[in-house]
């Protein structure tokens, strides 16, 4: 969703901000500005454009600035069409403040209703620009302050007045060699470089520039003037900041020699599950260590359920750790989307341990999830890929899944990564509670395993599913069916094949196809199968032939040596024998590669398909 970029500093401001804008471009967008101090007497030029950064690039370029200080944003939007005007940055009506804002400015409605009695103008349509005006009017009535302490004590004032989300970096055309930024449910982080500050949503903005970071927390503003910075509170408390040094590598945006971020991002999982389990096992206990969960053994032996909360994605691989956990721990779980868990009010009994999972660490459904069941007393552990995002940071404990800067849009490598490191936690669970010594031992070779698994099946399905990719492509629905461990998988293929392709497909439990979908069911409408599931095959391979009996294509996903019948099937994808535990994560690959695959043969934006973001920050 939207980015910010801010820089101030000895270098070129506009290239800068451009680095800054493409790094952010991963998180989804429709529009980019930047504002620099070219113009004269020191004011800022402000270009905007609608469409890719390489778009503003063109534009700024030939302008040719030498500012060295700016503010950037990437927009995706939420109040007011796609267009330059309402493209950020915005200018107050006064030309004295200009803003970028993440986040949605709820009471905009009567602020600009006030704000237009009181002479100001508006270009856009956005909640955005009423911020900007509103800094822009308290701006103005504190005329008796000297600009610096105007400026910071405008923007505190304002933020007071405003309902909703925001981080925001603000300019002031009275001071040239300043910036405020602050933040409210919407992440903001400071980057330190010797005599250059980075202001930005995301760490990955400015990465290749600087490791030191400090993260801002909700209620805080920071003042930048020049090369020194101060962070206080809106009682105007001074805050010492926590410099934290980021880990990360900065050429996680390279492609290498893959064609997409999501080809890549497949390719690399069974790397990243290797990093997911390194050092995470204790091979004389056969358990998980997960030290993160700051728990006691004694403690988390007093947990009656599990109750886990995610969106999208994360939900599916919720939905499969209800399984391992059920199964494995013998410990009752509920999984509910995080958006209508904040605000459902659920009854939740006393002993119940609240898990958030995300991997950005930043949707804001999981986030307000969060809240709200530490606001009821509940401990509320973490799933998060993003070191140091705010989810990681609130929660009271959790596990990283270590999985590596994800870029492409579509989840694939953080799936595999939230499903492996809560089959950890069903594990470690399991090991305190009923597992037994060699059950324990077999999971973590099967975990230890998912690595080279991963790999061989990626190797072996990638030609295959491109050639059934081509042959089904042009259908316009699909049904994907799965039972008990694997019906989330059906659900995250049926997800993966829409978001990507446009494909309009749904997942059900396969023996609840005769209770309605199986009405859709004609030569128009195949239906892909998980058949991996040795227990229950029988009763798959009849709602196959049911299937078939309608003239739907089916395509099947089998396991080696258990037999399907020909005839259930037009199109067959054999995976090795495995552990029923690591089952869901390799099932999932093919799902990945045809849903890749599939969208490319419709031509389809695979890293940005239209309408998505990476980063959800607003409800
Ligand atoms: C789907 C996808 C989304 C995310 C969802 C939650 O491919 O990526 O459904 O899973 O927006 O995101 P996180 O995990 O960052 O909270």
């Amino acid at each position: 969703m939207c980015g910010i970029i801010s820089y101030i500093g000895k270098s070129n401001a506009t290239q800068v901000l451009l680095n800054g804008l493409k790094r952010l471009e991963y998180r989804g967008y429709d529009s980019a500005g930047i504002a620099v101090n070219d113009g004269p007497h020191n004011s800022f030029v402000i270009l905007k454009s609608v469409g890719r950064v390489e778009t503003l690039a063109e534009i700024a370029n030939q302008k040719k600035m030498q500012g060295s200080v700016g503010i950037g944003h990437t927009r995706w939007a939420t109040h007011g069409e796609i267009c330059e005007v309402n493209a950020h940055p915005h200018c107050s009506s006064d030309g004295k403040i200009i803003l970028v804002h993440n986040g949605v400015i709820e009471n905009y409605v009567p602020l600009k209703n006030f704000l237009l009695k009181e002479g100001f103008s508006f270009k856009s349509d956005t909640d955005s620009e009423v911020l900007c005006n509103l800094i822009a009017y308290h701006y103005g009535r504190l005329h008796a302050l000297m600009p610096s302490k105007r400026f910071l004590e405008s923007v505190r004032t304002s933020l007071l007045e405003v309902q909703g989300t925001y981080g925001i970096v603000a300019l002031c055309k009275d001071c040239p060699q300043e910036m405020i930024g602050s933040k409210k449910s919407s992440p903001l982080v400071l980057g330190i470089h010797e005599d250059e500050l980075f202001l930005a949503s995301d760490v990955g903005a400015f990465a290749g520039h600087t490791k030191d970071a400090v993260f801002l927390d909700d209620n805080e503003i920071i003042h930048i003037q020049g090369k020194n910075f101060s962070i206080q509170d809106f009682s105007n408390v001074p805050i010492s900041p926590n410099v934290e040094t980021i880990d990360w590598d900065v050429n996680f945006t390279h492609l290498g020699h893959y064609s997409h971020y999501m080809q890549k991002e497949i390719f690399e999982q069974p790397a990243a599950l290797d990093n997911t389990i390194r050092g995470r096992f204790s091979q004389d206990d056969s358990t998980a260590h997960l030290g993160g969960l700051r728990m006691s053994a004694h403690e988390l032996r007093q947990v009656d359920r599990l109750l886990l909360l995610g969106c999208g994605t994360a939900y599916n691989a919720c939905l499969v750790a209800e399984n391992l956990i059920e199964r494995y721990a013998r410990i009752p779980v509920e999984v509910e989307c995080a958006s209508e868990f904040r605000y459902r009010n659920a009854p939740l009994e006393k002993n119940t341990l609240v898990f958030v999972v995300s991997q950005s660490g930043e949707t804001i459904d999981t986030l307000a999830a969060l809240r709200e069941s530490q606001r009821k007393g509940f401990r509320t552990l973490a799933i998060t890929n993003v070191v140091g995002s705010t989810i990681a940071r609130e929660s009271d404990g959790g596990i990283y899944q270590r999985s590596g800067p994800e870029i492409g849009v579509a989840s694939t490598k953080a799936f595999t990564g939230q499903v492996c490191t809560l089959a950890m936690l069903a594990l470690y669970l399991g090991r305190m509670r009923g597992m037994s010594f060699s059950e324990g031992c077999n999971f973590v070779s099967a975990l230890k395993s998912l690595s080279t698994l991963a790999s061989q099946v990626l190797d072996a399905c990638d030609t295959p599913i491109k050639s059934l990719a081509e042959a089904y492509a042009h259908y316009e629905h699909f049904l994907f069916l799965g039972r008990q461990i694997l019906y989330p998988i059906a659900l995250e293929g049926a997800l993966k094949l829409k978001e990507l392709s446009y494909i309009h497909a749904e997942a059900y439990p396969a023996a609840e196809l005769k209770h309605g979908p199986i009405a859709l069911v004609d030569e128009k409408y195949p239906s892909l199968f998980l058949a991996t599931d040795p227990l229950l095959l029988p009763k798959t391979i009849g709602n196959m032939m049911e299937v078939k009996a309608r003239k739907g294509k089916v395509i099947a996903i089998g396991i080696e040596g258990v037999e399907i019948p020909s005839k259930a099937y037009d199109d067959i994808i054999y995976l090795p024998q495995m552990c029923e535990a690591i089952l869901p994560i390799i099932t999932v690959l093919p799902l990945q590669l045809f849903a890749y695959y599939v969208a490319l043969e419709r031509h389809c934006d695979v890293d940005k398909p239209r309408n998505l973001a990476k980063s959800v920050t607003v409800e």
